[in-house]
Order: C-alpha cells, then structure tokens, then sequence
C-alpha cells in the first residue's frame, strides 16, 4: 500500500515538473531578477483599505484644532482609520480629481511604515502594497508612533523641489485635519532618515509624520482674538470631509468679496487659532496654535492681499520674533491704494486671476528664516528653501478649503516675474514670492 503511494506521488510530481517547464516564461521572469515566488509573497502583503468615513466636523474647527503632536500611546491605529486619512491626504474623488491640487503633476508617495512591514499608499486602488518586510519605524523616526508616514519626492515626475514640496505642504494638512479630527494626532518632521527604508533613486525623502493617539488628549478652550479689524472667525456649516471632497477651483471670477469671506480667508491661510491649548507638555510649548506648522516655529511667511482698493498685509501678532509673537491679532494693514490686480496677474503663471476679487500671495521673509542671534538654526540659504514651500503650500491649501465653504473658488498660480510682485508690494530683496492664491466666485 506505502509503496503503491509513494510511486503515485512520484509520477505527479514528475508530470508537474514536465508541465510547469512547458509554460512559456513571462517578460517579467525574464528581465526580471525577482522570482516568481518573491512576487507572489509581495502580492499576499499589499491589501485594499476599506473606504474612508466621512467626519462631519465643520472644516473651521478641523483648522482651530491643528497642532502638532509628537507624544502617543500605543493604541493600534485601525485600517478604516488608516484610510481615511490616506484618502484625505492623497487619495482620488472622482477619476480626475484629487483630494489636494496638483502644482507639480502629483510628485508625491506616501509610505506607511507599520510594525509588519513597510508599504506605500497607491492612491489609484486605494490600497497598501507591500514594500519590504520588517519593523524600520524606530530607525527613521524623530518620535515613536504605532505609523510613521514617509513622503517623498518623485523626481522622475517633477524636478521643480520646491513646488513638489509645496504640494507635500497640502498633505501635511489633510494628515493634520483628518488625524485630529478623528482623535489622532501628527507632527510635520524632516524626513532625510527615510532612506533607511532603501528607497528607489529617484525618491528623495522630504517628510515624516509619525500617527497615533496623543497621550495627552485634545483639550481646547475657546479664546477668540482680543484686537481685531477684521470680523470674528465663523465656522461654517461645511464639515471637514466635504471641503475636501468638494474643493472648489476655477480659473474665472466675478463679483465683489465681502469682509466676513476675507477675514476667514486670511485666518485660514495663516490666522493664529480661536482655541487655547490646555495641553502643554514636555514637546508642546505652544498655547495657541496658527492654522498651519512652521519649521522651528519661525512663520517668516506673510500674506498679501490684493482687492480692487488697495494692497494689504495681514498682520496676525504683534512682533516679529516667535517666543513674543503675541496672538491677540487679527488685522489687515493698507500697503497702498489702486487696483493693482492686472500687474499681479501679469507677472503670475495665470495671467486670468485679474479678475478675481481676492488675490492672496505668500511671501517669504527670508530675514526671519536666519534664526535668532545663533540661538536657532539658519535656514535662510536656498537648501532651505523647500521647507518655506511646504508653509507655503499648506497655507494655500487652507484657502482652497476655506473658500469652498463659503461658497467661493480658488486656485494656486506661481510668480513668473517676481521682482515685478515685490514692486507692487513695495517689498525689497529681502522678500520673495511663493505662492498666489486668487478668490472669487
Ligand atoms: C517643514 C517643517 C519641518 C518641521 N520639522 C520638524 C522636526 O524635524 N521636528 C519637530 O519636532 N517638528 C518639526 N516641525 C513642526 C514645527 O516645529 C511646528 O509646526 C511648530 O513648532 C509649531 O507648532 P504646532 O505645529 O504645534 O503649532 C516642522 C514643521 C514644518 C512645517
């Protein structure tokens, strides 16, 4: 009977072998040094993440909550959790459209490292694929968390670093909106370590942001601003999920734009928060937070506007250093008067925006990037320059977001001439325009 057995075992396995070495080998064996076996392992790993839920927070308390988080319990992070916030951070609404604007053609990736393993987020099938195996979250981080999220610079789509990075600065905030409205937290950190994880040559890390739950939990407490010019920052009736599921972009405007809509555009592009922080720690000083991060909290951004009237600058503390930065502002300041609306548009990458009636435009104070007296790190150099971007990506961003619930439409354009913007802001050689940010309707 054994022997009867081990013959029939024998003869399967060597009509098996006969007919495995008769399938034809496909291109990918052929030219490739992985085997068959690696690919279907790989194939196991990667996984569908479940849709994202829709968090009804309104869109102005998501922004009055940004913080960074940088201490976390070990509460596992769920894959519907997991998923929300990818798809907010760069998954896909419809065929065309994406959760944050394309300014270099999405030159974005997002890699996951969890505790099983590496992966990166493929927002097409809004899945993880598996990358490599193995924990190398401690390896690259700043701060333990349960994930720590890699993005980084394709540069195989884009060699423009500063606008892929500003591009990043959107994913950063759609990380900060969704985590903490979902009871998460995140913290924007330099990424250079992610090259631990092996990546491609081509991908040049720029980002980590560690995800979990905070040990210290949310606790806010409502403190609007004391001086202001500007009407009081209102939340809207649009929640968080359909801001972004609904952003609103045009290329054409019409009609006026009144003080309420401005006041919430500039507090959402750069606005100190109406929440007090109740909860400082060791790794968070900071009382009131501003509706985006800055690199060693230097905020050396500040933001134009440009009306049919005049030009203003929106002023949002009381000097210009960070520890005496006062939050108890919430101002436009007149520049000069005139419609100076078609000289911006002129010099921008979308000469249209003439006839928006809100032009916002982020510029960089490149003195207030040098760091204090040696006490703090300069980044004035143009190495640096991307970290600016990413500022000032998230703040356009945040207009984007805004606009869409209040019913209005934006865009992002560039400066092409900027010499002839700092002409129109009355700005020397110490100031340099990033972004353009025209409203309307
Ligand atoms: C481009 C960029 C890089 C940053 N890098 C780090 C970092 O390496 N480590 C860190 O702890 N925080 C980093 N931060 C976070 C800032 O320190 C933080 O935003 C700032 O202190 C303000 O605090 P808040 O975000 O809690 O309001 C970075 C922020 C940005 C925008």
């Amino acid at each position: 009977m054994g022997s009867k057995m081990n013959l029939k075992s024998v003869v399967i396995v060597v009509i098996a072998m006969l007919l495995i070495s008769s399938f034809p080998v496909t291109n990918v064996c052929r030219h490739s040094s992985i085997s068959p076996i690696l690919i279907k392992e790989k194939t196991a790993h990667s996984y569908s993440l479940p849709p994202p839920k829709k968090v009804d927070i309104p869109l102005e308390i998501a922004i009055a909550r940004r913080k960074s988080v940088r201490e976390f319990n070990e509460t596992p992070i769920s894959d519907e959790i997991l998923s929300t916030i990818l798809w907010a951070a760069y998954g896909y609404i419809n065929d065309e459209k994406r959760t944050i604007h394309g300014i270099e053609g999405y030159a974005a990736k997002i890699y996951v490292l969890k505790e099983d393993a590496v992966y990166f987020y493929d927002p097409v099938n809004h899945s993880l694929v598996f990358y490599k195996e193995g924990d190398y979250r401690r390896r690259v981080a700043q701060y333990e968390a349960p994930i720590q999220l890699g993005i980084v610079w394709n540069k195989n789509k884009s060699s423009n670093e500063n606008y892929v990075t500003a591009e990043i600065g959107q994913i950063g905030q759609n990380i900060y909106f969704m985590a903490n409205a979902l009871g998460l937290g995140a913290v924007t950190t330099v990424g250079f370590t992610l090259s631990a994880i092996g990546l491609p040559s081509n991908e040049i890390p720029k980002i980590i942001m560690p995800l979990g739950y905070p040990k210290c939990p949310y606790n806010f407490t409502y403190k609007p601003m004391l001086l202001s010019n500007l009407p009081p920052v209102k939340n809207s009736t649009m929640s968080l999920s359909d801001a972004i599921y609904n952003r609103s972009e045009t290329t054409t405007w019409k009609g006026e734009i009144n003080e309420q809509e401005i006041s919430q555009l500039l507090w959402a592009a750069y606005g100190f928060s109406y929440y007090i922080d109740n909860c400082i720690t060791e790794k968070n000083k900071i009382v009131r937070h501003r509706t985006i991060p800055s690199a060693h909290a230097y905020y050396p951004l500040k933001i134009y506007a440009v009306t049919k009237d005049g030009v203003y600058r929106y002023v949002a503390g009381l000097y210009r250093y960070y520890m005496w930065n006062l939050p108890v502002l919430h101002s436009l300041v007149k520049i000069r008067r005139g419609d100076y609306r078609k000289e911006i548009a002129d010099a921008s990458s979308m000469p249209s925006i003439s006839s928006a009636p809100l032009i916002l435009i982020s510029v960089l104070d490149i003195r207030m990037t040098k760091g204090m007296i040696g006490l703090w790190d300069d980044f004035s150099g143009e190495e640096f320059r991307w970290l600016w971007y990413y500022e000032a990506g998230a703040s356009a961003y945040n207009v984007l977001l805004e606009a869409t619930a209040w019913n209005l439409s934006a865009n992002i354009a560039f400066p092409v001439d900027s010499q002839a913007i700092l002409n129109v802001l009355l700005l020397n050689q110490n100031f340099l325009p990033l972004l353009i940010v025209p409203v309307g309707e």
